[in-house]
């Protein structure tokens, strides 16, 4: 792989010893994926999971002396100075948070603690080149706004905070973004919700770069989310085409590139349906209600503080949203409404952590078919219906 002059000084160790690992882990990644270069990132999320791999190869380049270049937006873990006054929270499980928050503040990180930084605090424009790590994050910043960056992990989106560089491959080329699926999507979408279940539906679509017709013009960021982080969830998704709303897909033929599609799908009402059948538990009592993976919008918590409204919830009711959305909610009011009807709103906090180990066995009620993915491993069993049902059925203590 080609090197400048100050890039192969960093390999060689000049700029001190961090630097020097994670560019080696960067060319070793680029040099498998035939990179010839790597490019400047201008902005870099790092999708930390709170867990010891993670906090062990942070801590390992701060030992070593590093510091961002590029100070990254991170991921959530758990708030443990709110969820320990409601929750029972292990001091291991606490002091492994405390030490992943140090980690990478020490790093020179800026500690957002959510996973929809495109939203708010770290959000690129179009053609930027970027590191970013996390499952909606990804689709979102090429799909929506035209930035671009590969399916990044941990490791590697930290290392090009660290040293401003990103190997030139995939996602980065104007080659690798171009639609390769023509999906005409002939069911009825009513709802953002029904994006979820589209967005599920790669088994159907299968590998490629899907490019969706049928679709109405006027999505909402909500649609758009639910859409990508299914793709990245059920399958492998950097990037999806919308022609009128991608930005590099005005048009259906820009979307292919000019080339003919590799195939074409066609997503039904009935495909909708089996698959919201498959993912989601049967209809019954429930114990509790779980929103925000990714995070809650500010809207989304604005639809649920009006449904709750001067009621009381049957079961216990977490809405997971960035610290910028929780203020909102305090400055507008409807934290005391959702609090009120016995419901909470957690800043810096993820649903897959430890901190809900008293949910194991219990079964739920989301929205979110990624929280109940993650949430299975970890013994949480879901209903899964759009937010309105969810937060009726929290008032009721069951789904009809
Ligand atoms: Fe966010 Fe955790 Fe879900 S990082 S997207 S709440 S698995």
């Amino acid at each position: 792989m080609y090197l400048t002059e100050y890039e192969q000084e960093m390999l060689d160790g000049k700029y001190g010893a961090a630097q020097a690992m994670a560019l080696k882990v960067l060319v070793a990644v680029g040099e498998c994926f035939g990179a010839k270069r790597l490019l400047e990132v201008s902005r870099v999320h790092v999708a930390s999971s709170n867990q010891e791999a993670d906090v062990w190869f942070a801590e390992k380049l701060l030992k070593l002396g590093g510091r961002c270049l590029v100070a990254p937006t991170v991921n959530p873990g758990f708030n443990v100075s709110y969820l320990s006054q409601h929750l029972s929270i292990s001091k291991k499980d606490a002091e492994l948070t405390e030490r992943t928050h140090r980690a990478y503040r020490e790093l020179g990180a800026i500690l957002t603690l959510s996973c929809t930084p495109y939203l708010e605090a770290n959000v690129p424009r179009f053609g930027e080149i970027l590191s970013y790590s996390e499952t909606s994050v990804t689709v979102y910043v090429n799909s929506v706004i035209g930035a671009r960056t590969n399916r990044e992990s941990v490791q590697s989106s930290l290392c090009a905070a660290i040293t401003g560089r990103v190997p030139e491959y995939g996602f980065l080329l104007d080659e690798y973004r171009k639609g390769s699926v023509l999906v005409q999507v002939e069911a009825d979408l009513k709802s953002d919700f029904d994006y979820q279940l589209l967005g599920s539906c790669t088994q159907k679509i299968g590998p490629g770069v899907p490019v969706f017709v049928g679709l109405p013009q006027n999505l909402s960021q909500e649609a758009l989310i639910n859409l990508g982080t299914q793709l990245n969830t059920t399958g492998s998704y950097a990037m999806f085409h919308i022609p009128g709303v991608t930005p590099e897909a005005p048009t259906l033929e820009a979307a292919f590139g000019g080339r003919e599609p590799e195939r074409v799908v066609t997503i039904t009402d009935e495909d909708l349906q089996e698959i919201h059948r498959k993912i989601s538990r049967p209809p019954g009592k429930i114990d509790f209600a779980m929103f925000g993976c990714p995070h809650l919008t500010f809207s989304q918590v604005q639809e649920v503080a009006q449904l709750v409204k001067g009621k009381k919830l049957a079961v216990e009711m977490w809405l997971l949203t960035s610290s910028l959305n929780k203020e909102l909610a305090r400055r507008t009011g409807m934290l005391e409404v959702i609090e009120e009807a016995g419901g909470h709103i957690v800043e810096d906090t993820c649903i897959d952590q430890p901190c809900w180990s008293h949910l194991k066995g219990k079964v739920g009620v989301t929205d979110s078919p990624k929280c109940a993915y993650y949430a299975s491993m970890r013994g949480m069993n879901f209903v899964i219906r759009d937010l309105a049902a969810c937060v009726e059925a929290a008032l009721k203590g069951e789904v009809s």
